[in-house]
């Protein structure tokens, strides 16, 4: 049978994560898709660094390479900011790919619009990876909206943040040395000032608030906060007294109106999210039948972000998938892939 041709955009923390996942997880990926599924090219920034991979794949700066590749199926997002993120996967569905992506800027911003085009060009847009890394927080808010209602979320959604905040209070550690650790361990943004302002949560919680809601607050009217006034004595004092600080991300849709705000608060051991610790992200949604739902996991990291797009990808590409079948009938009977929107 012949392989599913994919092509990575950004090859970083996330894109590696990706191409090895895709590696290690050959057989089981096989066994569930039915294909192999091989990386035929890599869009990077800076053509001149060495890469650690396979001869056959295309390592390149310019993506009408990856666009001319033959077959091509999927295109996995993973560099940085709305542009030219926006731009590459817009090109890539209308050339009859399914798109799957990390980035959470350019998803916030323009999300809404890929995935009405996505629809339009019977096409995927996988997004579980901008949204609390490996935690499938997309696919089960999607699963509770066929029935519920959502009435709130409150999470934690920077990973960055919380492990900053956690090794401060338990270890004593200052914040700038736990957030060189947490930029060697691939949590952090290229600009880490996204997380420690609260950027990267408000991103997030607007990608939930459309999935939630079909709609998001006026941005400049959500209370944006980061942890960079929280001192280590403010941790301490609080600390003494049986509390812990929580960057939270909170949105209520009350009638007509939203209450929403992200920003360093104080909880204490009641508080259902007090004991997420580290990099790790947790999310409650209070839902209209099923109750308050929370879910937690690694919120960022090479590997958990990798796990949520070919997770993505073994969604829309699964045998049984009907737009993989529609795709696969217009590649046999066009002989590529240019004409797949047509299906
Ligand atoms: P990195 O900085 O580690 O990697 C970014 C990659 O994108 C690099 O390979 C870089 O190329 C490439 N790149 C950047 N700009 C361009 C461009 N204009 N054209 C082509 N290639 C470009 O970032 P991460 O892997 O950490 O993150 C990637 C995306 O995933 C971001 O949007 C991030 O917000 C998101 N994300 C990150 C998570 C994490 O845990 N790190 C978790 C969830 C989402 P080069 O190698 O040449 O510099
Ligand atoms: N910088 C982000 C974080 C990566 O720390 O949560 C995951 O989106």
């Amino acid at each position: 049978m012949a392989p599913i041709k994919a092509a990575l955009l950004g090859f970083g923390t996330v894109g590696q994560g990706v191409y090895e996942a895709l590696k290690t997880h050959r057989e089981q990926l096989q066994a569930v898709l039915g294909e192999e599924v091989v990386i035929e090219g890599i869009l990077v920034k800076d053509g001149s660094k060495k890469r650690e991979v396979d001869d056959h794949v295309l390592i390149t700066t310019d993506f009408d390479e990856i666009l001319n590749i033959d077959g091509l199926e999927v295109v996995f997002e993973a560099i940085v900011g709305e542009e030219p993120g926006f731009t590459y996967l817009s090109r890539a569905l209308d050339k009859g790919c399914h798109v799957i992506t990390a980035n959470k800027v350019m998803f916030a911003r323009h999300g809404r619009t890929l995935l009405d085009k996505a629809e339009a060009l019977d096409r995927y847009v996988g997004y579980e990876a901008t949204t609390a890394g490996g935690t499938p927080i997309i696919r089960s808010i999607s699963q509770l909206l066929q029935v519920n209602e959502i009435y709130s979320v409150e999470a934690i959604l920077n990973g960055t943040s919380n492990f900053i905040l956690t090794n401060m209070r338990e270890k004593g550690l200052p914040f700038h040395e736990v957030l060189k650790s947490a930029q060697k361990l691939g949590y952090a943004e290229a600009d880490p000032a996204s997380d420690i302002e609260g950027y990267d949560a408000f991103y997030k919680l607007m990608i939930l608030s459309e999935l939630s809601f079909g709609e998001t607050p006026k941005w400049e009217d959500v209370e944006r906060k980061g942890i960079t006034e929280v001192t280590a004595e403010q941790i301490s004092v609080f600390k003494d007294w049986g509390y812990k600080v929580k960057h939270l991300a909170r949105i209520r849709r009350d009638r007509d109106q939203f209450i929403s705000s992200v920003k360093p608060m104080l909880v204490d051991a009641d508080y259902p999210l007090y004991g997420v610790e580290d990099v790790q992200n947790a999310i409650m949604v209070e839902t209209s039948l099923a109750g308050k739902v929370t879910v937690q996991g690694a919120g960022a990291g090479k590997l958990p972000t990798a796990s949520a797009m070919v997770e993505d990808l073994t969604y829309v590409l699964q045998p049984h998938s009907l737009r993989r079948k529609k795709n696969s009938a217009s590649i046999s009977e066009e002989g590529s892939t240019e004409d797949t929107n047509s299906t």
